[in-house]
């Protein structure tokens, strides 16, 4: 019986601990291009329309819940997910039986698939799902040709160049070890049959696992067709089984969003060192410096200049603004035409309105600059508001932390700080008021009003003689 599209089901193996990664993480936890291999991996599930996704879990399987949540979450999914535990590893056929299990009656048909391929995408699964609805097999193989297979699953074939058997790289005959169509390790497959290929599994073979690939050959015995789709872009398709791999396919999403960015009127000085999240934009006509990261969830406006060597995570920057070399900028708003840099270093919660100027050397963080206000040189602001066109001098600080707590310094509107002064918070600044250059301000300073706070000058006539 052909399995009805639209009771499919997907089952997502993650419960193995990536032992070649070496890491205390578990693989689907780690990243490329800032999401996480399981966040990627339930993108590309989420519009096919599943009835649901079981996720079989096993190493570290509470940290690995806890990102399925978040993700969830976030990308606010519709498809329910259920979370199945396989407590003990014993192999890629054991994890599915696991998952499959667990589905609901109404499923005719899953993808079983790993938890780790990162460039994944829906279209090419919509595709995947297609062609096996059409050719009424009962489990069909997605299947890439590699230059070096070596490790893979190889994808053999009888005289008719019909599917017969996977072979795992530790089984292989050296006939088969020459086989470049290799096992994606996914799979899509009816559910009666999957549940009883999965029931007649044994682990007889070199690792004394159970091995998911089997079932094509179960098939074969049951005289069920089995199809395959060849996918030609094999990293679309490749895990990462090791730090290197995974490296592989980052740079090349990497550079995939690099070129989106150009295609869309983003000039890159250099693609090949711009480092650039999932979920990032930058508005057209934009600049981007060589050597620039921009991670987590930033947004860029238009016609903005970000210098080389600048690093930016979760902030957002309004148009024409520019960023000059080597800042680092995190989860800080950043309105239009402002400038900022070089070395500025903008901490949390540091806002910015339109017009701000950001010099060297200057430190922020929960801080408000307001429209035109300007630090320029050598400075730290911390929980503080600076009010419009307000200036502060070069060697500023606002002392906010008294060893206890944190306390507020509030600049107003137009108020000029005079270089190499200390504003000890709590402590407001009127507006227009004029702070003398050297001053430690412990009081407020009325508006309009000039305050000095620092040891008059004493001249010794002719002292310096002979010294
Ligand atoms: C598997 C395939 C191989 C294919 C390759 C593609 C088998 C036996 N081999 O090999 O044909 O070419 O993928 O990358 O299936 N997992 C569990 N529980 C387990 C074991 C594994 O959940 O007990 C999960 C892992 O977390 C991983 C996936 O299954 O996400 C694949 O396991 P892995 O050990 O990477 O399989 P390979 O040896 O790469
Ligand atoms: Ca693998």
């Amino acid at each position: 019986m052909t399995p009805n599209r639209d009771s499919f089901s997907a089952i997502v193996l993650a419960a193995g601990k990536g032992t070649r990664m070496y890491s205390t993480l578990p693989k689907v936890l780690h990243t490329v291009c800032g999401l996480s291999l399981i966040e990627r991996t339930l993108r590309a599930l989420a519009p096919l329309q599943l009835v649901e996704i079981v996720i079989v879990v096993g190493y570290e399987a509470a940290l690995v819940e806890k990102e399925i949540n978040a993700v969830k979450n976030k990308l606010k999914l519709k498809t329910p997910i259920k979370i199945a535990l396989q407590a003990e590893q014993l192999g890629t056929g054991h994890a599915t039986r696991i998952g499959a299990a667990v589905l609901s009656e109404k499923v005719s048909a899953t993808l079983i698939l790993p938890g780790d391929v990162p460039l994944l995408n829906s279209p090419l699964l919509e595709g995947f799902a297609e062609s096996f609805s059409k050719d009424s097999a009962v489990v069909s193989c997605l299947t890439t040709n590699l230059s070096d297979p070596f490790g893979y699953g190889r994808i053999v074939r009888n005289d008719s160049n019909e599917v017969v058997a996977i072979v795992e790289e530790k089984d292989c005959s050296a006939k088969q070890r020459a086989i470049g169509e290799i096992n994606s390790s996914i799979y899509l497959a009816e559910i009666s049959f999957l549940k009883n290929a999965l029931a007649n599994l044994s682990p007889q073979n070199a690792q004394s696992e159970y091995y998911l690939t089997d079932i094509v050959a179960e098939a074969v015995k049951a005289g069920g067709k089995v199809s395959a789709t060849s996918c030609a872009d094999s990293l679309k398709v490749s895990g990462a089984n090791n730090r290197l791999e995974l490296n592989k396919l980052e740079s090349y999403r990497r550079l995939e969003l690099a070129n989106q960015l150009m295609l869309s009127g983003v000039t890159l000085e250099d693609p090949f060192t711009t480092y650039l999240d999932e979920d990032v934009t930058v508005g057209q006509e934009s600049f981007i410096g060589a050597a620039v990261k921009i991670s987590g969830k930033s947004v860029i406006g238009r016609g903005c200049r970000i210098e080389g060597s600048s690093q930016i995570k979760n902030t957002n920057i309004g148009d024409n603004t520019v960023i000059k070399s080597f800042c680092y900028l995190d989860s800080a708003n950043i309105g239009s035409a402002c400038q900022v840099g070089p070395s500025a270093h903008l901490r949390p919660a540091s806002v910015l309105e339109d017009e701000v100027k950001i010099g060297n050397f200057v430190e922020t963080k929960n801080v408000k600059m307001k429209r035109g206000a300007k630090a320029n040189h050598l400075t730290y602001l911390g929980d503080a508001t600076v009010g419009e066109a307000a200036n502060v001098g070069a060697g500023t600080i606002t002392c906010n932390y008294d060893g206890k707590k944190k306390s507020q310094t509030t600049i107003e509107a137009g108020a000029f700080i005079g270089s190499n002064s200390a504003l000890v918070a709590p402590v407001t600044i009127g507006a227009g008021a004029f702070v003398g250059a050297g001053s430690t301000i412990t009081k407020d300073v009325p508006d309009h009003a000039l305050a000095i706070a620092r040891s008059k000058q004493v001249n010794l006539e002719n002292r310096a003689k002979g010294k």
